[in-house]
């Protein structure tokens, strides 16, 4: 196939950013950031720089404060070193040719008191204990169960949006070329957004207008410190990853797309097929129907897809860009693989989380492949 007829290689234009392919990079929690103090480091610098050839990389999830935190070894974008950590990141990124999102995270309950602030109790919508959902507190702690969190009063709510909107400034100031707000997979604005973890009786809770209502305030907090058309928003309607549930994705997710396009944000990235679990089978189709009805922005599709399949779907007008997240950690060169139809490495499980620069910079791309058979 060539370049030109190759659907994944028009270039397409997301606000001042032209991306020169479809091929994306989707966030990836990879654990490896300098201790003490979450901080990016030389080798993820390395690692960002190998896949500069993505028309755009979305980081690894990054918390915008102490609070934030629910893994061992994940950075952060809340200290003076950290956002200079990120600046060797993006710095190595633009040279490289490349283009890179930060993605601002809070996990609310999916925490442990070691990982806090003074050992406090992880906070979340309301007092609900993630059946089953584990995290890890340290390198020797191995998986550990997450224990209730405790419910955020009122008068903390303004405090998570400007945490947010710390994280964005300091985004900006780290080099970023714009930001993905984290309200997906269970994290804290995920928890707000679905009706199995959010029986508040306050304006951010109980009915769905309530229940938009923070994430909607931290979109708009952060789309005030870099324009829309440098802000996106990852969402998984039917993720069933840390005990999630919602009684109608369908409304949920439907209304929050027409609100987002009232605000006229760039994106929405979708996990449609979540490789950590779904309540509905993966892929439902009337989910994302109902999300593209309200919001007219670019579509970013994420969900387990070949290359084949993604041009499919970006052909048959279901999404505008594809993000892969395993292949890309096996393969830095995904996109140039793709265009060639070239085989792809296997990715190794066992060093997704944690560790060095075995399994994270250490996957060959093809003249490295070539060379070396
Ligand atoms: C994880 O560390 O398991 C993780 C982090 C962020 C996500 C999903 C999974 O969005």
């Amino acid at each position: 196939m060539s370049d030109s007829k190759d659907i994944l290689f028009q270039s397409y234009d997301i606000g001042s950013l032209t991306l020169p392919n479809r091929v994306l990079m989707s966030p990836l929690t990879r654990s490896r950031a300098s201790q003490p103090g979450d901080v990016p480091n030389d080798m993820n610098a390395r690692y960002y720089a190998q896949r500069a050839g993505a028309g755009l990389i979305i980081s690894e999830a990054t918390q915008v404060s102490p609070q934030g935190k629910g893994y061992a070894f994940t950075p952060g974008i809340h200290s003076s070193d950290q956002i200079q950590g990120w600046r060797k990141v993006t710095d190595a990124v633009h040279k490289a040719g490349g283009r890179i999102h930060l993605q601002l995270w809070h996990v609310g309950r999916i925490s442990h008191p070691d990982l806090q602030p003074d050992g406090a109790q992880p906070v979340a919508p309301s007092a609900i204990k993630p059946e089953g959902a584990k995290t890890f507190v340290s390198a020797e702690s191995g998986m550990v169960e997450i224990p209730q969190p405790r419910a955020l009063r009122t008068e903390e709510i303004q405090d998570i949006v400007d945490q947010f909107r710390k994280g964005a400034q300091n985004a900006k100031e780290a080099g970023f070329d714009g930001v993905e707000v984290h309200g997906a997979n269970g994290y804290l604005l995920d928890q707000f957004l679905k009706s199995g973890s959010n029986k508040r009786t306050d304006e951010f809770g109980g009915s769905l207008e309530n229940r938009l209502r923070l994430p909607l305030m931290v979109v708009q907090a952060v789309v005030d410190v870099w324009g829309k058309d440098k802000v996106g928003i990852r969402v998984s309607p039917t993720g069933s990853f840390n005990d999630m549930y919602d009684e109608n994705p369908l409304e949920t997710f439907g209304e929050f797309a027409k609100q987002l396009n009232d605000m006229g944000i760039a994106y929405i990235e979708v996990v449609e097929d979540s490789f950590q679990g779904n309540h509905a089978d993966g892929r439902p189709e009337e989910v994302i129907d109902a999300i593209k009805a309200g919001f007219k922005g670019t579509y970013i599709a994420n969900g387990d897809y070949s290359a084949d399949e993604a041009r499919k779907r970006i052909s048959a007008g279901r999404c505008d860009l594809v993000t892969f997240g395993r292949l890309y950690i096996s393969n830095p060169d995904l996109a140039e693989r793709f265009r060639q139809n070239a085989p792809l490495n296997d990715w190794d499980g066992d060093t997704f989380y944690g560790g060095d620069e075995r399994g994270y910079t250490d996957y060959p791309a093809l003249e490295e492949a070539e060379a070396t058979s």
